[in-house]
């Protein structure tokens, strides 16, 4: 895999969080990722009234995957509103996990992480088609 270039993904993450909608929280979000085949990708937190609703700068992102045209993600970094990395909650892990190619890199407090890292032992597709 081609060196990750760190500080342009997160620019990215930087300029998705500017557009965050987080009137509830005031803890805007930005997230970046790189896919299997070289996009860049990324998202915003958005709240809503109903607390609960509201969806994470990761949802956002693996909607732009979508849209874009699906693949695998080799690559990610999370923001909070000052810049600084931010760790994707235990949802979102999951939620990344899902999309992530084997071995996909994070940005992390502690330094560049897998995905099994920071998701040791996780469920994903495999289980369901080994078990059913
Ligand atoms: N948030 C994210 O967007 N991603 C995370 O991984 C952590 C939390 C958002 C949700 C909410 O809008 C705000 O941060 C405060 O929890």
């Amino acid at each position: 895999m081609a060196e990750i270039n760190w500080d342009s993904l997160r620019a990215e993450a930087v300029l998705a969080m500017q557009k965050s909608y987080s009137p509830y929280s005031n803890f805007a979000v930005g997230a970046a990722a790189l896919t299997a085949d070289g996009r860049v990708v990324s998202g915003c937190n958005i709240e809503n009234a109903s607390y609960g609703v509201t969806l994470c700068a990761e949802c956002s992102l693996v909607s732009d995957l979508f849209r874009t045209g699906g693949g695998k993600l080799v690559a990610f970094t999370c923001v909070d509103k000052s810049s600084n990395i931010l760790m994707p909650c235990g949802r979102c892990r999951q939620l990344l996990f899902e999309h992530s190619a084997p071995g996909m890199l994070l940005e992390t407090i502690s330094g560049i992480r897998t995905i099994e890292q920071v998701l040791p032992d996780a469920f994903g597709p495999r289980e369901l088609e080994e078990r059913s």
